[in-house]
């Protein structure tokens, strides 16, 4: 069912309460990735456009239902002072008189950011009164926190049953987006999938299996899919419980003519390490003491010609141990070809994947890059997330 979003709602000088997803990555209190802070702007920038008073929320690590310095959103304010080009008033607490003073001082147009909700056990245990006394302080509520959808916490999902709750547009985006993979794609459709383990990934293979023309394994994960084929993988990770899950893959795609796209080389090292002694070998041929480290020439190669056939191409996992130079030649031509393909849809699932392509500068020729790692692979398993379904239907 469509949710109703901003665009249904009258927003016009009202106190509006926003969940955003400001879980941004920080290093010696600096943000190194602002790009969840950038992506929440649409949404703001309309609420000041319509006069309304920006109450921002968000959450920031796992901080357990106390306050923990480390973890306090002041420095996010500055961040998003910075990206909005306009003052954000910060509160130091997210519920009680601090943040209805600090409500109370809003002008039409301005943006406060409340304290990290986390701080408070309510929030996590979706504690009603906890949502209560957060919905209090405005008249509607807009999730824009598709990264957090899949929780079902207070501000996630309590606060819409005390205030009319929208979505914003980030949210609305990403259901758009990642929605059209699995309802109606253009065809043909390609799933690409990588990172380390077959694990993180079998709910999203169930699910896309019967929806997928072409399936191409790479990364870590390929390891289980070389054993299910009867070949040793050396030393590379590997998970003896899901070869028998692999091998259903191999029989399902056989069956159901989807084709599945296993790399035919792999680049290996001798040890996990930047610098370790690499070679390139057949997939079948990996020797012992030697593990994958990412796909090789060939499979880069076909990989990119099967992907060029297609209309709609997602993207979930890294080829290769990206974050080592060495090798991160798989990630980085599949990025490369799927940025150039400017007639075919291309999506690109949050996490790993999002970062490796933002870190080859390719984020703004993809179709769409979600803000999302867990969220957009609970999405992609098919669940419904909780934030979305505590939204008004339209
Ligand atoms: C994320 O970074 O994936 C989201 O912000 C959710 O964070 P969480 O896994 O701590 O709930």
């Amino acid at each position: 069912m469509p949710k109703k979003t901003l665009k249904d709602i009258d927003v016009q000088g009202k106190r509006v309460l926003v969940r955003v997803d400001f879980n941004v990555p920080m290093t010696g209190g600096h943000i190194s990735d602002d790009n969840r802070i950038r992506a929440a702007l649409p949404t703001i920038q309309h609420l000041r456009e319509q006069g309304a008073k920006v109450i921002l929320c968000s959450h920031f690590g796992r901080p357990n239902g106390a306050v923990d310095e480390g973890a306090r959103l002041a420095p996010i304010a500055k961040g998003l002072e910075k990206v909005l080009c306009a003052p954000v008033s910060y509160s130091q607490e997210c519920i009680g008189p601090v943040a209805e003073s600090a409500v109370a001082a809003l002008q039409p147009g301005d943006v406060l950011l409340l304290e990290n909700v986390r701080f408070h056990p309510g929030e996590e245990k979706n504690d009603p009164e906890f949502a209560k006394e957060l919905a209090s302080l405005a008249e509607v509520y807009v999730n824009d926190a598709f990264g957090t959808a899949h929780r079902a916490h207070a501000s996630t999902v309590g606060v819409a049953s005390y205030l009319p709750a929208v979505s914003g547009y980030l949210m609305e985006r990403e259901l758009e987006m990642l929605g059209g993979v699995l309802n109606n794609p253009r065809k043909p459709l390609a799933a690409v999938m990588g990172g380390a383990k077959v694990s993180d990934k079998i709910a999203v293979l169930e699910n896309l299996l019967g929806k997928v023309d072409k399936l191409v394994i790479g990364g870590g994960m390929a390891a289980t899919f070389v054993k299910a084929m009867g070949a040793s993988v050396g030393d590379s990770l590997l998970e003896e419980d899901r070869v028998a899950f692999a091998e259903e893959v191999i029989t399902r795609c056989m069956h159901w003519t989807v084709e599945l796209v296993l790399p035919q080389d792999v680049m290996i090292a001798s040890e996990f390490s930047a610098d370790a002694p690499s070679k390139v070998v057949d997939a079948l041929e990996i020797p012992d003491g030697w593990r994958i480290m990412d796909i090789g020439p060939a499979a880069t190669k076909s990989f990119i010609a099967e992907l060029e056939e297609c209309k709609t191409v997602l993207w979930n996992g890294p080829m290769g141990v990206f974050e080592f130079p060495a090798f991160s030649q798989g990630t980085r031509a599949l990025g490369q070809a799927l940025a150039s393909m400017q007639d075919a849809v291309t999506i690109v699932g949050g996490g790993s994947t999002a970062e490796a392509v933002a870190e080859l500068g390719l984020a703004d020729k993809m179709t769409h890059v979600s803000t999302g790692g867990g969220a957009s692979l609970e999405f992609f398993e098919g669940k419904e997330l909780p934030g979305v379904a505590a939204l008004l239907d339209k």
